[in-house]
């Protein structure tokens, strides 16, 4: 199979932020592969910026490191580092003051698309948005990038907002959710609008429940402080769940265009349904051999945030009303996997008598492994009867697609490239953004009211027994946390 590398104008990327961590592990090593991969057009530029001093030929060197460090086993031939390298700058700049402005404004020039990628706590978001436009550094064409979180409730949410609101247009805005740039989430969408073969089935009467898990195996590490004021519902319910689950329930969009496809995902978050407090189950890690419990990571012995959410979701539409969409996602789970499974029912009746399981799942795996596996009964081989099993239609994107399935773009690089091409379908629009708080934050005001206090689960375990009995109630099972 042939790589495609669609070309896009030249640019200037300007990364505020562009010595954190995000720029190094992430931005920098994926511009890195998109270079390599042809897709950096002669005469484009990325500008790294930050408070700290700082020249070009020390940023440089700074970007090689990042890139021999998180560049991945993709390397370039010999040589094209530097060629990659030259396209780099950095202005020392202050997103709060006056200083360094105008030496970015001297750098930027007419003739290419413009990005400005906010690579900085949201709180400066405000501050940069003000700034860029009173200095001239943008026009109608322009475009800025910000990173998540994109508020910690509603009232922060509609702040920022309105504060990029009064300097740029919402076509101009592209919110990040990287679980968008993955290969599969867009597959996703290929196979339930490029098929006839499963949309006819996409809905309650045929779907019996849907999963969806985002396990990690590590803690909260060194970020303790900032995600204990955050925990699991604001750190990956609110965005990366939700557009999951926006995608695998939304109606088809009439045509695969930016607001055609964000429309129907706020519909679906429109339509969910107002959680009740015995549908959710909150955990908090217990110390493993080699690792702190949650609350001693964090220094708050009384610390009530949830590292561990499992949660059933109603939509209340035409198409899903009375099928459960089970969430869950946490740390210091047994495996890292992220996974969304589509369930069908089961057969209505079975010729084959009590012959064995007519049940088929779809899943649609995001983490590791990306692929897709439509699990189908058949006849169990050999003589003996008729007996049934389960086997799965496989397809690894490593093994059906080659080298080219193997070697797929990280999220990041396939993001920053469509903000230059202009494309906002994988990101989020602000009133999206808005409902899926409006949804949140009555939940989290409910466990703050009742003083609500997470269970606890092992380390390394699938999570607390809690969320086990929730599916077992509706006499369901969670599929195993496995790589
Ligand atoms: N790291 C991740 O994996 C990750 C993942 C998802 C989202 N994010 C989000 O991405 C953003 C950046 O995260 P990060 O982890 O890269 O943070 P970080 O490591 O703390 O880096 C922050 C960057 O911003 C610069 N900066 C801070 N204050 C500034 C100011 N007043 N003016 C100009 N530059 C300033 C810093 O350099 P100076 O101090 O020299 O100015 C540094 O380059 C945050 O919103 C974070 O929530 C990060």
């Amino acid at each position: 199979m042939v790589s495609r590398v669609i070309p896009v104008d030249p640019f200037d990327l300007v990364i505020f932020g562009g010595t954190g961590d995000l720029a190094r592990r992430k931005i920098l090593p994926g511009l890195f592969r998109r270079f390599c991969a042809g897709q950096m057009p002669n005469g484009s530029r990325v500008i790294g910026a930050a408070r700290g001093e700082m020249d070009s030929a020390a940023y440089r060197e700074f970007v090689a490191e990042a890139i021999a460090e998180f560049g991945g086993e993709r390397a370039c031939e010999d040589g094209t580092l530097d060629g990659f390298l030259e396209r780099m700058e950095f202005v020392t700049i202050d997103a709060r003051g006056e200083n360094g402005w105008s030496d970015l404004v001297e750098l930027m020039r007419d003739d290419v698309v413009r990005a400005f990628y906010f690579s900085v706590g949201p709180s400066l978001f405000g501050d940069l948005a003000e700034r860029l436009t009173k200095h001239g550094l943008t026009d109608a064409d322009s475009r800025i990038v910000v990173e998540k979180p994109f508020g910690r409730d509603l009232d922060t949410a509609k702040a920022l907002n309105r504060d990029l609101a009064k300097h740029f247009d919402e076509r101009q805005i592209y919110r990040i959710d990287h679980y968008l740039g993955k290969e599969t989430v867009q597959n996703l969408m290929a196979v339930r609008f490029g098929n006839m073969l499963f949309e006819p089935l996409w809905n309650s009467q045929y779907v019996d429940h849907i999963q969806i898990t985002v396990a990690e195996t590590v803690g909260v590490g060194g970020r303790g402080e900032y995600y204990d004021k955050s925990g699991a519902m604001r750190d990956m319910v609110q965005n990366h769940l939700m557009q999951l689950l926006c995608l695998i329930a939304m109606e088809p969009p009439s045509k695969f265009d930016p607001d055609a496809v964000r429309d129907e995902k706020l519909k679906v978050i429109r339509a969910l349904d107002p959680m009740v407090p015995h549908h959710i189950v909150r955990g908090q890690y217990e110390p493993g051999e080699d690792e702190p419990g949650y609350r001693e990571a964090v220094g708050d012995p009384r610390s009530r945030t949830e590292s561990y959410i499992a949660m059933k979701v109603g939509i209340s539409n035409w198409r899903w009303a009375g099928t459960p969409f089970y969430l869950r996602t946490g740390k210091r789970l047994k495996a890292r996997s992220s996974e969304i499974v589509v369930v069908f029912k089961e057969l209505n009746h079975s010729i084959f008598g009590e012959a064995g399981e007519h049940r088929n799942e779809l899943s649609i795996r995001l983490q590791p492994n990306e692929g897709i596996t439509l699990g189908v009964t058949i006849k169990e081989p050999g003589p003996g009867g008729m007996r049934l099993m389960n086997v799965p239609l496989d397809m690894s994107f490593a093994e059906a697609l080659g080298a080219d399935g193997a070697d797929q773009t990280d999220a990041y690089e396939r993001l920053i490239m469509d903000v230059i091409r202009g494309n906002q379908t994988l990101f989020m629009r602000g009133d999206e953004v808005e409902a899926a708080w409006a949804w949140t934050d009555p939940i989290i005001q409910g466990w703050e009211a009742r003083g609500d206090v997470p269970k606890t689960y092992d380390a390394g375990s699938e999570g607390p027994v809690d969320a086990v009995q929730l599916l077992a109630r509706d006499t369901r099972v969670w599929r195993k946390v496995a790589p």
